[in-house]
């Protein structure tokens, strides 16, 4: 049944540059089914720092960031270093170097990860044919958004774009008395789906060459109570 599936996700990566997987779907190809080790892994995104990078001046965002060398059979944290994306890839808060706090140990040694690291890399190694199975680098980003009475929560403020990488995975972590919040994808031809990522662990893959990638803004139910989405954004780089 794994193998079936995994020749599916090889099939719509290549067919249509993206996947989007259902919950059960996607922590069943990482072999995971432990709830109480999922909520561990949950866990981590709480009391994460504020993201102080933001060109607009937003304090809805928090965030961690760690960076991998990335083999099919391991990846390798590398010593803390900053996020750097050019200004073509993202108008607003590219163009410098972006300092973050780092992921924890727990959040590193969590099988949640390992399994993305098993499952995804050697597809993504295969997927195109790329056949020798060189390093990737690989970032990954722990997202918090929240939605005030105030302010509304924007998952990405420079709109639809890429991440100037090769591969990119979102997966839902966590929504909590939010509303909106639509994932919407475009290809080179303008052929356009949106959904909403509703199901911790609902996943999204994609070719960050083929298709733009965009999150609209979340808003809080109840304004009175605290509203927020976690989610896990991680990408391979050819090197
Ligand atoms: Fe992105």
């Amino acid at each position: 049944v794994i193998d079936h599936r995994r020749a599916y996700l090889a099939e719509m990566l290549k067919d249509n540059g993206f996947v989007h997987l259902v919950s059960q779907d996607f922590r069943a190809l990482l072999n995971h089914h432990d709830a109480t080790e999922w909520a561990d892994f949950a866990a981590t995104w709480n009391g994460m720092p504020l993201d102080r990078e933001m060109a607009d001046g937003g304090k809805y965002r928090r965030r961690r960031y760690g960076a991998f060398r990335l083999y099919d059979g391991s990846a390798i944290l590398k010593p803390h270093q900053p996020h750097y994306q050019s200004r073509e890839y993202n108008p607003l808060n590219g163009g410098r170097q972006r300092w973050y706090a780092p992921i924890s140990e727990e959040f590193i040694r969590h099988p949640v990860l390992a399994g993305i690291w098993r499952l995804l890399t050697p597809l993504f190694s295969t997927v195109e044919g790329r056949g020798i199975h060189s390093p990737w680098d690989g970032e990954l980003h722990q997202f918090r958004i929240e939605a005030s009475p105030s302010e509304a929560g924007q998952p990405t403020p420079e709109g639809l774009h890429r991440d100037g990488v090769d591969w990119v995975l979102v997966m839902l972590v966590n929504r909590v008395n939010v509303t909106a919040g639509s994932t919407n994808i475009i290809d080179e031809g303008g052929r356009h789906d949106g959904f909403v990522l509703l199901d911790p662990g609902e996943t999204v893959l994609l070719n960050d060459r083929r298709v733009r990638h965009g999150v609209t803004a979340i808003h809080a139910l109840d304004p009175t109570l605290p509203a927020y989405r976690d989610a896990l954004v991680v990408t391979w780089k050819a090197l």
